[in-house]
């Protein structure tokens, strides 16, 4: 895994959506598995920043995201579906046809089924964009006694729900379930990007950096089977845990 250290979060994310163009550039229909959450938000200002600039054309990408709330439409301003709109696939030239983010309404099951076969219709991921829990989850992916391969409805663990909680009025109204990519959708990209930023992220990050241990308490830990991850911390994180 290589590992980045940049001065700041805004850095990190300057250095992923870098990647993400390099991607694209060589390869005008490049498929990008993207991610939601505050982690991701400065990432997409700097790709419609670079698009703006006229050095990215997103026209023939393909899109597909690691997860969506279970019980929100995607006119909801909480989904992920919104989410993506808005701060992103609204300001560049990308095809909404080309983009995916699975039904968070209907049946949950065969939406996940949907968003398991879209991860490899038209050919495997090229870049997986992640963020990371503070429990150490990837997507939904939460810990637990064992970890799911394929795209599945999640239960989210109370920590999940709690930080999730910060963009809901009130915790009632924050989903308990998500779909969610599975572990062997996430480690069938070619390359793959974490960004992780705040102290609350150190440990699930210590687990992920320090040592070999892989274990399904932290899911990110999986991430040290693939071949082509790079992590992104900021020097505040990094001192954190050790890196
Ligand atoms: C979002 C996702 C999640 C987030 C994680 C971190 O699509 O899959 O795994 O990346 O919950 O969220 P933030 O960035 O809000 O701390």
């Amino acid at each position: 895994m290589e590992i980045i250290v940049t001065k700041s979060y805004t850095e990190s994310c300057k250095r992923a959506a870098k990647m993400i163009v390099a991607v694209v550039n060589e390869k005008k229909n490049a498929k990008l598995g993207l991610a939601t959450g505050s982690t991701a938000v400065a990432a997409y200002e700097e790709l419609k920043r670079i698009y703006k600039n006229g050095d990215v054309d997103f026209s023939d990408v393909k899109t597909v995201n690691l997860d969506e709330y279970c019980g929100l439409s995607g006119e909801h301003e909480q989904s992920y579906r919104y989410f993506m709109n808005e701060k992103f696939f609204n300001h560049v030239n990308i095809d909404k046809a080309n983009t995916f983010v699975a039904n968070g309404l209907g049946n949950f099951e065969e939406n996940a089924k949907e968003l398991d076969k879209m991860v490899y219709d038209g050919g495997t991921i090229d870049l997986q964009l992640l963020g990371i829990g503070r429990n150490g989850h990837i997507a939904f992916n939460e810990p637990g006694e064992s970890l799911i391969s394929c795209a599945h409805v999640e239960n989210l663990t109370q920590s999940t729900i709690d930080a999730n909680s910060r963009f809901f009025s009130t915790i009632d109204e924050v989903p308990t379930k998500a779909i969610t990519m599975g572990l062997g959708n996430i480690m069938s990209a070619k390359q793959i990007i974490v960004i992780a930023s705040g102290a609350e992220k150190a440990d699930a990050i210590k687990g992920l950096v320090n040592g070999n241990e892989i274990t399904t308490q932290n899911p990110s830990t999986m991430l040290k089977m693939h071949s082509n991850v790079t992590l992104i911390v900021d020097e505040e994180l990094a001192a954190l845990v050790g890196v």
